[in-house]
């Protein structure tokens, strides 16, 4: 089972690249599950699926603690062997398009509620319990808040994959270069750049030497109004717009991953 985090500033793009890389190794005949681990649960609508139909750990973390010792700074992970972790799966994996699963880690629930990092602690227990048992799936897809939260968490510690996802901006281009350290820390094996929203091929240029990368490990997705389109009707790109230039490039990117 191959483990993947999605990582990168904001606004970049990497919820509408998880959506549709998860469904292109899906058609594949991977399986495929992917993992919200963003408060603000964007992935479950771009699979088309209402938040209103998802159960989130971190809504029910009580009831997934029960007999548990982890506390609510998520740190004490010595009792992971007390959460049935198939009992999670089965109530919280949620079927989406391309029979892609998902599971959404959820929100914080008002104002002054604390951290979600035993929510997170969560999460990293329970992929590390699907690959373990490692029939279940071909590939776990993490997706991640803007910014390193998660790998400050230690939640991507010996993953296959980060997926760092900038624009060319200076800005999107210094928080790919944090993340690729931590993920660096962290031991992650690969780390593949996707330099999104595109117009010409300068950007991966100016990207690759900012981060000192090379162009072996950078991938470009162009910009394509219609993706923007498809999030205003809410609907899926590759259901709305088959052919955008958008699923080419992220094509390129599902064949590296699968290598
Ligand atoms: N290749 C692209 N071309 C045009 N717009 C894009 C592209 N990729 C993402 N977007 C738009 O950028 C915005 C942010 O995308 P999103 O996937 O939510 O980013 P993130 O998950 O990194 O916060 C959305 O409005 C989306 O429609
Ligand atoms: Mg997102």
């Amino acid at each position: 089972m191959k483990k993947i985090v999605i990582t990168g500033k904001g606004g970049v793009g990497k919820t509408t690249i998880i959506a549709t890389l998860s469904r292109l190794l899906s058609r594949d005949s991977y399986r495929v599950m992917i993992i919200d681990t963003d408060p603000s649960m964007n992935l479950a609508m771009s699979m088309g699926v209402p938040l209103s139909d998802v159960l989130t750990l971190a809504a029910h973390k009580t009831e997934i603690r029960v007999n548990t010792d982890m506390d609510d700074d998520g740190e004490d992970n010595h009792h992971s062997g007390k959460i049935d972790f198939e009992d999670v799966l089965k109530d919280f994996t949620v079927k989406t398009s391309d029979e892609v699963r998902l599971i959404v880690m959820g929100t914080i629930p008002f104002g002054g509620a604390g951290c979600i990092c035993s929510s997170v602690a969560m999460v990293k227990l329970l992929v590390e319990h699907l690959a373990a048992n490692g029939s279940e799936y071909d590939f776990v897809i993490v997706d991640s808040q803007a910014g390193s939260e998660i790998l400050g968490r230690g939640l991507a510690a010996n993953y296959d994959y980060n997926v760092v996802v900038t624009e060319a901006f200076p800005k999107a281009i210094d928080v790919a270069k944090h993340v690729m350290k931590l993920a660096a820390d962290l031991k992650v094996k690969r780390q593949l750049v996707v330099v999104n929203k595109t117009a010409n091929g300068i950007d991966a240029e100016k990207v690759a030497n900012a981060l000192g990368i090379d162009g072996h490990d950078i991938f470009t997705v162009r910009h394509d109004k219609k993706v923007l389109e498809a999030d205003n009707n809410v609907v899926q790109l590759l259901d709305m717009e088959p052919d955008s230039v958008v699923i080419d490039d992220i094509r390129k990117i599902k064949d590296a991953v699968c290598f």
